[in-house]
């Protein structure tokens, strides 16, 4: 099944994001901050996700979405880009368990071919394991890029259905949606990232079509449930218009395709 597409339909929006997207940025700033090396804002980092996924799902939202390894975060030192993988390893060993018996589904998405094999059955294993929690989908993007996805999902449809390459002009969003990493989840309504650069840094250009964005000097090892409020009371404010006007989105029963 896939999504309802922003761009085809006008989707419904609640009270709380039913998706919230993150980059979870600021960790290694909040370490130097206190003459602590990069590693130990990482480190932290992982107490601020057990927070946020624990707030997430009391408050009802239904996807969760983490950036936690960009395509271009292979450019770091070698040390950092190790010890980012020994926590992975580390985060999937000790808290599986505990999103199993919480109801959360966990997705792992991103080029997970480039981690050693050990990760990748970690992965395999932590997916399966709540494969059938309904509760909240957290999805953990590593080895991620916007492009990667949007190129990764072109050659598999088209490897998919070699008719779509002999007819380009009849390609339609709804025949690439299917092969998107991120099929299994409705457009994100509230894209969050912390620390206090206001970019996208390659993280799911596709689905941010219509996204609400919210930006936080907070690092992220400082965020949590508090924070978390901040950007909701937000996102409560916005009007999301959808390309319409404003009269259009007060009376939406008067609008064709509304
Ligand atoms: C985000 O924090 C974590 C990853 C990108 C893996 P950073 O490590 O980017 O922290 P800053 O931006 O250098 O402070
Ligand atoms: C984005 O943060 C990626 C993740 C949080 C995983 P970066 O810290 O890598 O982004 P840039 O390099 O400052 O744009
Ligand atoms: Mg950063």
């Amino acid at each position: 099944m896939t999504h309802a597409s922003s761009t085809q339909t006008v989707p419904d929006a609640g009270e709380v994001p039913r998706h919230v997207a993150i980059i979870m940025d600021g960790n290694g700033r909040w370490a130097t901050s206190r003459r602590l090396p990069r590693v130990a804002g990482h480190s932290k980092g992982v107490d601020a996700v057990r927070a946020t996924v624990e707030a997430c799902v009391s408050r009802g939202v239904e996807f969760l979405t983490l950036f936690a390894f960009s395509s271009e975060n292979w450019r770091r030192p070698a040390d950092e880009v190790s010890l980012l993988m020994r926590l992975f390893v580390a985060a999937l060993e000790r808290e599986v368990a505990q999103l199993r018996g919480n109801g959360i589904r966990l997705r792992i998405v991103g080029d997970t071919s480039a981690f050693e094999p050990r990760l990748q059955t970690l992965i395999d294993q932590a997916q399966q394991r709540t494969a059938q929690n309904t509760r909240m989908t957290l999805t953990v993007c590593a080895n991620y890029g916007g492009r990667w996805d949007i190129l990764q999902a072109t050659r598999a449809m088209l490897s998919a259905r070699p008719d779509l390459a002999a007819d380009p002009a009849g390609i339609e969003e709804s025949d690439l949606a299917p092969y998107l990493s991120m099929r299994h989840a409705p457009e994100p309504d509230l894209f969050i990232r912390t620390g206090g650069e206001q970019r996208i840094s390659n993280f799911m250009l596709w689905q941010l079509a219509y996204t609400e964005l919210y930006f936080t000097d907070a690092y992220w090892p400082d965020f949590g449930a508090a924070e978390l409020d901040r950007a909701f009371d937000s996102y409560r404010d916005r009007e999301r218009r959808f390309g319409r006007t404003s009269a259009q989105v007060a009376a939406p029963a008067a609008i064709p395709g509304a």
